[in-house]
């Protein structure tokens, strides 16, 4: 099984790197997240976003696996399920939900909301979807998972439950904050009845024993991980590759290839540390030309140079084996590029991330000159040669695949000897 990952704070454009390489694997199974999560995808001059459904589903031929790790809202998978068959997508034939996956309830939503509100200034900027309240559920043995549909007594878990969260509502002052909502999501739990559940695991290990190529897609990025994101600014999930085992039930000996998407550039959604962030014009042009505004939320998004210790940090946590550098041409006439070697933490320099980048970190920069114009038509320019050869050197990764726009066909292979 190969692991597709985001290698910064999400919205790398896994999406796109998926869809492209889809027609390699026969099953694509995303292994964490939930509808947090926003995958977009252009070709023949259709915009599609994925939230909940992994990105392989416009691929003929491939199965779509939602993994025990990710956190599924009834709701807005039924919007998305109706939406790809709006456009022509027979979903419930190439798709299946893992019984292990858990439940996002209407009031995980309010209770997200209502933890947020709480939270004043020290907000993390969360997408509001439920993702932390279902994911607490899980790991304090509360939650309903998707295997729970089967159950003769569901409606009175989800009464149980729901009875929790309103005591916790009342503590917020907000009881009943999610009440309206009930009818449509008990109505959406109905419809999520008809479509294949799976025992994941199972699934995956006679795929694997069967000779099946399994891509793991995962959701968010490494530096908003549970555990080695920039705490407490990240999301609930593991979304580095050991997620995709536990997300899945595939054994680390199973892994192959590991491959770490990131932007020619970084960006952030939501509050949180980002030392080489740029609040002033240049951030403004890369925002315009990059049209970095969230694609679940729709929120700006913060930007700013690429950052090689955080970047090197993904490879080490990873184990990144090859990397994608996406949305190249967004950098496309900006006259100097710099790119962040190392950080400045009291009087040091180092080229690690430490334990905690909130403040006293300052970027180190190294000027690079920039390219006028990059696309998937001709060479690529010596200046982007350039930045491609120093940001593999500093990390010690191959960059297989540069994505020079969003359609499909702007893509560059390189290092044709490498699995990419
Ligand atoms: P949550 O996962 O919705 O609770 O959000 C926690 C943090 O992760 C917030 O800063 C979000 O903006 C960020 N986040 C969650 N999902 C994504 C994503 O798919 N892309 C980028 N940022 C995300």
């Amino acid at each position: 099984m190969d692991v597709l990952l985001g290698a910064q704070w999400g919205d790398e454009g896994k999406g796109k790197v998926v869809d492209v390489i889809a027609p390699r694997y026969e099953v694509i199974a995303r292994f964490q997240g939930g509808p947090n999560a926003g995958h977009t995808l252009l070709f023949e001059g259709h915009k599609h976003v994925l939230h909940t459904i992994p990105s392989g589903v416009f691929r003929e031929g491939t199965v779509n696996l939602v993994g025990n790790g990710v956190v599924v809202d009834p709701v807005i998978f039924l919007k998305e399920v109706k939406s790809l068959e709006a456009a022509g997508v027979d979903v419930r034939a190439v798709l299946m939900i893992s019984r292990r996956a858990h439940l996002i309830l209407p009031t995980h939503r309010a209770l997200d909301a209502a933890s947020e509100a709480d939270k004043g200034k020290q907000k993390i900027g969360s997408t509001l979807k439920g993702i932390g309240p279902t994911y607490m559920d899980k790991t304090g043995r509360n939650g309903l998972r998707v295997g729970d549909l089967e159950r003769a007594d569901l409606k009175d878990r989800y009464a149980a439950l729901v009875r929790k969260h309103e005591r916790l509502l009342s503590l917020y002052d907000q009881p009943g904050a999610a009440k309206e909502s009930e009818e449509e999501w008990l109505d959406a739990v109905q419809q999520l009845r008809a479509f294949r559940t799976v025992d994941c695991e199972h699934y995956l290990d006679q795929a694997l024993r069967a000779g099946k190529r399994v891509l793991a897609e995962g959701a968010q990025g490494t530096l908003l991980d549970i555990d080695f994101g920039t705490y407490p600014f990240v999301t609930s999930s593991s979304t580095i590759s050991a997620g995709a085992c536990t997300g899945l039930g595939v054994a680390p000996n199973r892994i192959g290839s590991v491959t770490g998407i990131f932007k020619a550039y970084c960006t952030r959604v939501g509050s949180g540390p980002f030392p080489t962030e740029l609040e002033d014009a240049t951030g403004e042009v890369i925002r315009k030309a990059g049209s970095e505004f969230g694609s679940t939320t729709g929120r700006p998004r913060r930007c700013g140079w690429l950052d090689l210790p955080a970047l090197r940090y993904a490879v080490m946590v990873n184990g990144i084996t090859e990397l994608a550098m996406m949305k190249a041409d967004v950098l496309n006439g900006m006259g100097t590029i710099q790119l962040c070697t190392h950080y400045r933490i009291g009087g040091a320099t180092v080229d690690r991330m430490p334990y905690d980048i909130t403040s006293g970190v300052e970027p180190v920069y190294m000027d690079m000159p920039g390219w006028s114009s990059a696309s998937s038509d001709g060479d690529l320019p010596v200046e982007l040669q350039r930045y491609i050869d120093t940001i593999e050197n500093a990390v010690g990764v191959p960059i297989t695949l540069v994505s020079l726009g969003p359609d499909r066909t702007e893509t560059i292979l390189r290092h044709a000897e490498r699995v990419l």
